[in-house]
């Protein structure tokens, strides 16, 4: 019988191993970072332990930026992981709904219904995408896929299908109002709600300096 504590170790190793040379901002820091933040919202919000610790380290597996595009091969890597490891089928469903429930995919597009855990996972890693960790790692991920930071004359969009969302070659700064500052309000528990309101201001406060640079 292999005990939480070694599937948990067995997880972490192989996700450090896919991710620690991710250059788009979903490296292991990120993954580390998700994990930590998704224990603590749990502390005062619940869910089950395990669940949450395996779905934040496997939730980016899967992720089409991370698999040139291509989801069918992440989520089947992630599956073939899945099978790998000694749980429950029941448990692995949970997983895999977390996993494939918690991605944003545009500021139009209807979200799924998820599980306390797999709310608390999709807060932790929407807050890593928010205040001043959320502006350095859009613009890593911008710079990786040869956008511009900014052009006056691009006007932000809001992508009603995650085809479109994803397809985006916009400017970073049109991240912000596609996605970042929309996400204060898309936090479900009151924990990460609270942690949101202060990293959506700093996001706020750079934008304003940006604009204030631009025009000088
Ligand atoms: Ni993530």
């Amino acid at each position: 019988m292999t005990s939480k504590e070694e599937i948990i170790t067995k997880t972490r190793l192989f996700v450090k191993k896919e991710l620690e040379n991710e250059a788009t901002g979903h490296d292991w820091w990120h993954i580390q970072r998700v994990v930590n933040m998704a224990k603590n919202i749990s502390k005062t919000e619940g869910g089950d332990e395990f669940i949450i610790e395996v779905a934040a380290l496997l939730h980016d597996i899967s992720d089409y930026k991370l698999n040139n595009g291509d989801e069918k091969k992440g989520i089947e890597k992630l599956e073939t992981f899945l099978n790998e490891i000694a749980i429950s089928p029941e448990t692995k469903e949970e997983i895999l709904n977390i996993i494939n429930g918690v991605s944003y995919k545009g500021a139009g597009v209807k979200e799924e219904t998820l599980s306390v855990e797999g709310k608390i996972v999709q807060d932790a890693d929407r807050l890593d995408a928010m205040g001043a960790i959320g502006i350095a790692r859009t613009f890593a991920y911008g710079g990786n896929k040869n956008r511009a930071i900014y052009s006056p004359n691009i006007d932000p969009k809001i992508h009603t299908s995650f085809i479109d969302y994803k397809s985006s070659t916009a400017p970073t700064i049109n991240h912000f109002y596609e996605k970042l500052l929309l996400l204060k309000n898309r936090m479900n528990t009151k924990t990460a709600k609270k942690i949101a309101k202060e990293r959506h201001q700093f996001m706020e406060d750079f934008l304003t300096q940006f604009y204030s640079e631009w025009n000088a």
